[in-house]
């Protein structure tokens, strides 16, 4: 049967409970470490993608975004606290929905983590050849080399992204090598991120420049711009959720945090709405000084990533506008002639998004891990370097494939695709639960869902809202790459899986111990 394969909770926790990681983390270090996953491209580049499908009411899409994002986090909280393994949201779904399902949640969160890092990294080199090449040492990388093809999306003129591609490679290796971050340099980003940003909501919010008459219309696009279109303020979210994504890494913390019940929903809900106002200060402070209104074609704003889009940017008229940076907070302090606070915003940006990226790539070469581990891809990809103790073989196809994708593809298309690949996986995790306290309603839950009746179903419910508001194109990227998975799964995977085969196989580090608990007899 297709659906009756599902991962013993007993041998997963069996794990859990034999790695006992000290329980050292409090809600503030959680806070800190949420914060460092989430703050990246999102704020820093895809504000203008962002005002292009809203104008002001990129305030909205904030919100809206971090709503849905808060009530998924609760639905992570249970769950990492009861199942705290590798493998997130692909490990919970095998212990509840079964191997056919957390195949597919695996298979949508390697698509998700991988074209993450790619949107990020182009996001960094929009900073890196805007402030650092361009503002400090007067270097005008060509078009051709520093934006993707126009056929793809790209700008006029271009033809591949270098430095995307370049800071996907750099990662990749410190990644091969065995680089992880620490707490230490973690908590100086951060600090890093958050000066950075309270210092663009400070000097924009106290300009002169600043008019309330800039958020008139709120809503050029409207509210609502009609599903798979990508505009409007709840298509403006669905493409600001990027700016959320990441903070799924503090439930993988939850062994490790003292009394769990409480300082794991707090880092969690804490660094999300910590971000989300955050978030809708800094639009306030970019569209109330330079404006960000949306430049419009005949059927309302013109699509993002769209050759249109990149003609129009090209005119001087619209050399100033928010929608048209590659750098837009760096850009806004220009403009008001903060010329240094756009270059230290450009610096913190610099120095910062290659962490996210980090986590990112981290996070997808995990999940690929666990998978082949499980038998569902093929062992060869998750062998360990004998020298770094890394998962070199993944991590390096993980690596090139980002950077291709990094080096043709715009910022904002990609973080859509890999918002979808996310959503789904979140409404995985809340279906999880659900099943979870049917299906074992005695096991000890260090954290319980506060009304789990009313958020997870709250959290499917805005999840697939999200998903309907993508463009189209990002939309259909996931059922594209989930047929080549069920591919993949029913041509090899189904009958390598150790599970299916009669094993279980539990590893939750690379290179850690393994718990092997045959089963007997062998299903199917
Ligand atoms: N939330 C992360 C970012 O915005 C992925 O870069």
């Amino acid at each position: 049967m297709l659906l009756d394969r599902v991962k013993p909770l007993d041998a997963i926790l069996a794990t859990a409970e034999k790695k006992s990681l000290k329980r050292t983390l409090g809600w503030f270090q959680l806070t800190l470490f949420g914060i460092g996953c989430v703050i990246g491209t999102g704020i820093f580049v895809l504000t203008a993608v962002g005002a292009q499908k809203a104008g002001p009411g990129l305030m909205l899409a904030f919100a809206i975004a971090g709503a849905v994002c808060i009530v998924a986090a609760l639905c992570y909280a249970e769950i990492a606290a009861m199942i705290p393994v590798a493998g997130s949201a692909y490990t919970y779904s095998y212990a509840t929905v079964g191997e056919f399902f957390a195949w597919t949640v695996g298979w949508a969160l390697i698509m998700e983590y991988a074209i993450a890092a790619s949107a990020v990294s182009v996001g960094w080199s929009g900073y890196f050849t805007g402030t650092f090449l361009n503002e400090f040492f007067g270097i005008h990388l060509p078009t051709w080399l520093s934006a993707g093809p126009l056929s793809l999306g790209g700008v006029e003129g271009g033809f591949i992204n270098l430095p995307a591609m370049l800071i996907a490679l750099l990662v990749t290796w410190l990644l091969v090598i065995g680089t992880s971050e620490s707490a230490k340099v973690n908590a100086i980003l951060v600090l890093i991120k958050v000066v950075a940003l309270t210092g663009f909501i400070a000097l924009t919010l106290t300009s002169p420049a600043f008019d309330a008459a800039k958020f008139n219309p709120f809503l050029p696009a409207g509210v609502f711009g009609g599903f798979g279109t990508g505009v409007g303020a709840v298509g403006a979210a669905a493409t600001m959720f990027f700016a959320y994504v990441g903070f799924d890494a503090v439930s993988t913390a939850a062994e490790e945090t003292k009394n769990p019940q409480r300082n794991v929903p707090i880092g969690l809900v804490g660094s999300l709405l910590f971000c989300t106002v955050f978030y809708i200060l800094v639009a306030a402070g970019a569209i109330g000084t330079i404006g960000g209104d949306p430049i419009m074609g005949a059927n309302g704003p013109l699509v993002t990533g769209s050759p249109e889009l990149a003609r129009q940017c090209a005119m001087p008229q619209y050399a100033d506008a928010l929608v048209c940076s590659n750098e837009p907070l760096a850009h806004v302090l220009r403009v008001l002639g903060f010329s240094w606070a756009g270059n230290l915003i450009g610096v913190a940006a610099f120095l910062a998004l290659p962490s996210v990226i980090l986590v990112l790539m981290f996070g997808q070469t995990r999940i690929f891990f666990v998978m082949s581990r499980d038998g569902l891809l093929p062992g060869a990809l998750s062998k360990v370097h004998p020298k770094f103790r890394t998962p070199h073989v993944v991590t390096m196809i993980t690596g090139v494939g980002v950077a291709i994708a990094a080096a043709f593809f715009p910022v904002g298309s990609l973080a859509d695709i890999s918002n979808a690949g996310t959503l789904y996986a979140f409404t995985m995790v809340a279906v999880a639960v659900m099943m979870l306290r049917k299906q074992d309603p005695g096991r000890a839950r260090s954290f319980r869902v506060p009304a789990v009746w009313v958020i997870a179903p709250l959290t499917i419910a805005g999840c697939v809202f999200l998903f309907l508001n993508l463009p189209s194109a990002a939309m259909l990227f996931l059922p594209g790459w989930s047929v080549l998975g069920l591919l993949v799964y029913f041509l090899y995977s189904r009958q390598q899986s150790h599970l299916g085969r009669g094993i279980v196989e539990v590893v939750d580090e690379v290179g850690g111990e393994e718990t092997m608990i045959p089963i007997h007899p062998p299903k199917d």
